[in-house]
């Protein structure tokens, strides 16, 4: 049975992620923080704070013998901080840099050195690397730019392993209100997130 690593499993996009592969026959090792997701198929949940860069070791130690028997890893941890521009901090940047990059990078490189990795997606958001101004999500959009140069550098260094970045617009159900522009399902983005682990497209 192939089984996958998901991290953020029990927020929103996480919970459609363990419906989805499990769904498909898959066995999901859905990390968790403080709200146990209350699906129980083919799934188990680990918890993990990944608040610092030990907390991030000891839960890859813990739990290192499970997340060897994965051949697929999803990226899906990803914390926001909505600040204006103006009032951002140098904590604020070193906060989002180490939950969307430094967690996703700690997680990879333990797979890669010690697992069976076939494939792994890193979550963006929509317009990711886009040089602009941000007024709201800077630290954001600094750190997840951070991980699509970490996913293509990935790809091309590991030819054997389908790399894949998916970038969602604002969820529905999600905290983000756009000013304008059309949410995406949580459903349909765990679909195309399937899609690229089963299918090993490669989509950076
Ligand atoms: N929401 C959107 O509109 C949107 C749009 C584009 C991209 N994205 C990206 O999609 C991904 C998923 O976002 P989401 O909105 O679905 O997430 P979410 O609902 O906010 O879920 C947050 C997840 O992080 C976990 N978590 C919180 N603090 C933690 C800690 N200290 N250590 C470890 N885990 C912790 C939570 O666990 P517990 O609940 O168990 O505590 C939960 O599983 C992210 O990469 C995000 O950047 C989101």
């Amino acid at each position: 049975m192939n089984k996958v690593l998901i991290t953020g499993a029990s927020g929103l996009l996480g919970r459609s992620l363990v419906e989805k592969f499990t769904d498909n026959g898959w066995f999901v090792f859905a990390h968790y923080y403080n709200n146990r997701g209350a699906f129980s198929g083919e799934c188990e949940w680990l918890r993990g704070d990944f608040s610092t860069l030990e907390e991030t070791r000891m839960f890859i130690e813990h739990n290192k013998e499970k997340l060897m028997q994965c051949t697929a890893l999803i990226n899906n941890y990803g914390p926001i901080t909505y600040k204006s521009t103006g009032d951002i901090t140098s904590s604020d940047l070193n906060s989002d840099l180490h939950g969307n990059l430094i967690v996703a990078n700690e997680i990879t490189s333990f797979l890669l050195r010690s697992g069976n990795l076939h494939s792994v997606v890193n979550i963006g958001f929509e317009g990711v690397g886009e040089i602009r101004p941000y007024r709201k999500i800077l630290p954001h959009a600094i750190a997840k730019a951070g991980l699509q140069l970490l996913t293509i550098s990935n790809e091309s260094e590991f030819p054997d392993v389908n790399f894949s970045m998916v970038s969602p617009s604002s969820l529905t159900g999600g905290e983000y209100r756009k000013v304008s522009g059309e949410y995406a399902e949580p459903e349909s983005i765990a679909e195309e997130i399937f899609k690229n682990v089963s299918g090993g497209d490669h989509n950076v």
